[in-house]
């Protein structure tokens, strides 16, 4: 291809260089090359072993190398891999059924990360409120530590400053308000907005799990003013906190809810739940997509949903995740090295007094795989199979990084 012109060449920041990888540099990789898994854990090309504390953010909720997961993909593969979504296929049916049973909602949409679940999902709020109340309806309000996700309108409602600054213009009529009631009484009495969003677990933001108190008053307010509720729980869903979902612990259902991450197992799916007068709004054509729900992936989301709606999984995750938690505080007390532990079942963050990139590398260097949620901040997402065995071997890799 050299003897081509690049539209682009030339000699500012976009002048072509002769990377070592051609993959575009948007992650600062680790240097290690992974080759397998087993559990929660994880093997380099050197046979390294790591224990894996991320799940692949918050996506290998069965762990490694599952012979369950392994037979569902495998039973997928005989059938159909895609057909359109201009026809039915059972797969996608099933699985809207059993979340929709499983659910406070009526009606799922599928497509094919969380990003698209929420581009999607602020459609829909938009669509609908504009059933409820006039043209002005429209604007769409998340909050102060979010994370949404990296398109358009998803990046108008993260409150990451470095990841919107290079892209502005963002999606209109989309803001970002602070976590505070009184404030958002006020934001929320005006006719325009149409829906809020929010992370009953904020995870990019430094793991918060917002107060029961305060999702039950939000719940209120949006109900009273007519503002649809959409509940990101692309991290914090499915299991993740001990409960099949993050809103079930708060005991406040929304009117839409988007997820993603674990649902397929580590393939791509994101799916919008919604209840019937939501649903009730949309038209066909108002969406699409080509991929979304496809019998291949639905099959194995089915197998996935099964296993993390298991009641011993679930109680599981609950008496072991309040054990991680107790060990982390444990920790902190012991090392000096932590500052704050929060979190639930097993979503955990920890506020480090070294910047967190630090202890990761220093993690890696004993074996065990974290995740930063800010300059400090370090997520603790183990697989959701994880025993106390498990879950004790990263622990003490940890009290290592930290010397
Ligand atoms: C809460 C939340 N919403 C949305 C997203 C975006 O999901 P995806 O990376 O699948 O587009 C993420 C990803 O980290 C997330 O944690």
């Amino acid at each position: 291809m050299a003897t081509l012109a690049t539209p682009l060449a030339g000699d500012g920041p976009g002048a072509p260089t002769t990377p070592a990888s051609a993959l575009l540099p948007v992650y600062k990789r680790a240097p290690m090359e992974l080759v397998r898994g087993d559990g929660i854990r994880l093997y380099d090309a050197e046979g390294r072993e790591y224990v894996d504390f991320t799940s692949g953010i918050a996506v290998s909720a069965l762990g490694y190398g599952d012979p369950g997961l392994r037979d569902a993909i495998r039973r997928a593969a005989d059938g159909l891999v895609h057909v359109s979504n201009l026809f039915r296929t059972a797969p996608g049916e099933r699985l809207a059924r059993k979340l929709a049973d499983r659910s406070f909602a009526d009606r799922v949409f599928f497509c094919n990360s969380g990003v698209e679940a929420n581009e999607g999902a602020f459609k829909f709020a938009r669509r609908w409120a504009r059933t409820v109340g006039t043209l002005a309806k429209h604007e769409i309000v998340g909050l102060r530590g979010a994370f949404h996700g990296r398109l358009f309108a998803s990046l108008a409602a993260t409150d990451r400053p470095n990841y919107r600054a290079p892209f502005r213009p963002l999606a209109g009529g989309i803001s970002i308000a602070e976590r505070d009631l009184e404030t958002l009484a006020g934001l929320l009495s005006a006719d325009t907005v149409a829906a809020l969003v929010l992370e009953p677990i904020q995870g990019e933001g430094g793991v918060r799990v917002l107060d029961a108190g305060f999702l039950r008053e939000l719940r209120a307010l949006t109900t009273e003013r007519r503002i649809a509720l959409l509940f990101d729980e692309i991290q914090c869903g499915l299991g993740r906190t001990g409960y099949l979902f993050a809103y079930e612990r708060a005991g406040v259902a929304p009117d839409l809810l988007t997820l993603a991450k674990p649902i397929a197992g580590g393939l791509p799916m994101g799916a919008i739940l919604m209840t019937e007068a939501i649903a009730g709004a949309i038209q066909p054509g108002d969406h699409g997509t080509t991929f979304g729900g496809g019998p291949l992936v639905a099959s194995v989301a089915e197998y996935v949903l099964d296993r993390v709606s298991s009641p011993e999984l679930l109680a599981g995750v609950r008496e072991r995740g309040e054990w991680l938690g107790a060990a982390l505080r444990d920790l902190a007390a012991r090392t000096g090295h932590i500052r704050e532990v929060r979190g639930t079942g097993f979503f955990w963050g920890i506020d480090m007094h070294t910047p967190s990139a630090e202890v990761i590398g220093r993690a890696r260097d004993e074996g065990l795989l974290l995740v930063g949620a800010g300059d400090y901040t370090i997520r603790i997402l183990p697989p959701l199979v994880a025993s106390r065995d498990d879950l004790a071997d990263g622990l003490q890799r940890l009290a290592r990084a930290l010397g």
